[in-house]
């Protein structure tokens, strides 16, 4: 039977992607900052505790995993955050940093050595589609998206000869709940409390339409199974046709049709 770790399995995307696997029939160790207050347990998934923003967690966490030999990782477990750059507080960032990319970046590295030794293995990095298209307001996490989706990419081809294969799905808008979990950073008296509030409703109201988990969990699936992984899965928020905009318009002109789908103006005036 093979084994997968889901980190941050017990909400959301991470959830329906243990879901899946436990289907599917893989052996499936799920992680929860409390996996002993685990409401509504999938029948099957091994939960076991991971803070990503804590050193002595990830260790703990590593060192319970031992000899097992794991075929598959899902760096799922995420945090949102908004706010004006000039406000973003460098802790909040840098925390941000440890839970989205260095955490999972450790992670990867403990299961490395014994998928390199057995030749064969499959990461697997949730990012977002903020990395391949940033927006306002967004800054520190569309950076630690467009981090660990740079650790992937670039990461491929030192790992593809010895049978390991790493990828990132690029989620759009997904119907979870994340928006109100997400941590905001913007003053009562901030300046830019005006475009802040009017783009981050848009982007909540997206979020409440968007896809369901489950359909994040398929696209998952898909890179666990195709035989080679694509470079990027993207799924949600009409990914091909935003994809191939991309592709087909100047830089300058997308950033445009942005601004104005989040209602930001091109120019305010200096007090
Ligand atoms: N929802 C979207 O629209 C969307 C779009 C693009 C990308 N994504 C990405 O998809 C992933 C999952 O998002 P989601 O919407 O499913 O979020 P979610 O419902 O809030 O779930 C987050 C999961 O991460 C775990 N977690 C939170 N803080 C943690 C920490 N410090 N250490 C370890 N685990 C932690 C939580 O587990 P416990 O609370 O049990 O610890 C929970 O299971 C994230 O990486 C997110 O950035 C989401």
């Amino acid at each position: 039977m093979n084994t997968a770790i889901v980190t941050g399995a017990t909400s959301g995307i991470g959830e329906a992607i243990a879901e899946t696997l436990i289907a599917r029939g893989f052996r499936v160790i799920g992680t929860s900052r409390n996996s002993s207050a685990v409401v509504d347990p999938i029948p099957g998934v091994d939960y076991r505790d991971l803070d990503l923003t804590d050193p002595a967690s990830i260790r703990a966490f590593v060192n319970g995993i031992g000899d097992t030999p794991i075929d598959v990782l899902i760096n799922n477990a995420g945090e949102s955050q908004c706010g004006p750059i000039e406000e973003l507080p460098i802790e909040a960032i840098t925390r941000l940093f440890q839970l989205n990319v260095f955490g999972a970046i450790e992670l990867t590295q403990a299961v490395l050595p014994a998928m390199r030794e057995r030749g064969r293995g499959r990461i697997i990095n949730i990012g977002s589609m903020l990395a391949s298209f940033p927006l306002a307001y967004r800054s520190s996490y569309a950076a630690t998206k467009a981090a660990i989706k740079g650790f992937a990419t670039a990461a491929r081809f030192e790992l593809e000869p010895y049978g390991i294969d790493i990828t990132t799905v690029e989620p759009g808008s997904i119907a979870t709940g994340l928006s109100a979990r997400r941590t905001k950073y913007c003053g009562p008296h901030s300046p830019y409390l005006r475009d802040f509030t009017t783009v981050i409703a848009r982007l909540d109201g997206k979020e409440a339409q968007g896809i369901s988990a489950e359909t994040v969990a398929k696209t998952v699936l898909r890179a666990v199974e195709d035989k080679k992984t694509l470079p990027i899965y993207a799924v949600g928020s009409n990914a091909p046709a935003v994809f191939l905009a991309q592709r087909l318009l100047p830089r300058t002109v997308l950033e445009k049709f942005t601004a104005r789908a989040y209602g930001l103006p091109s120019k305010r005036a200096v007090n």
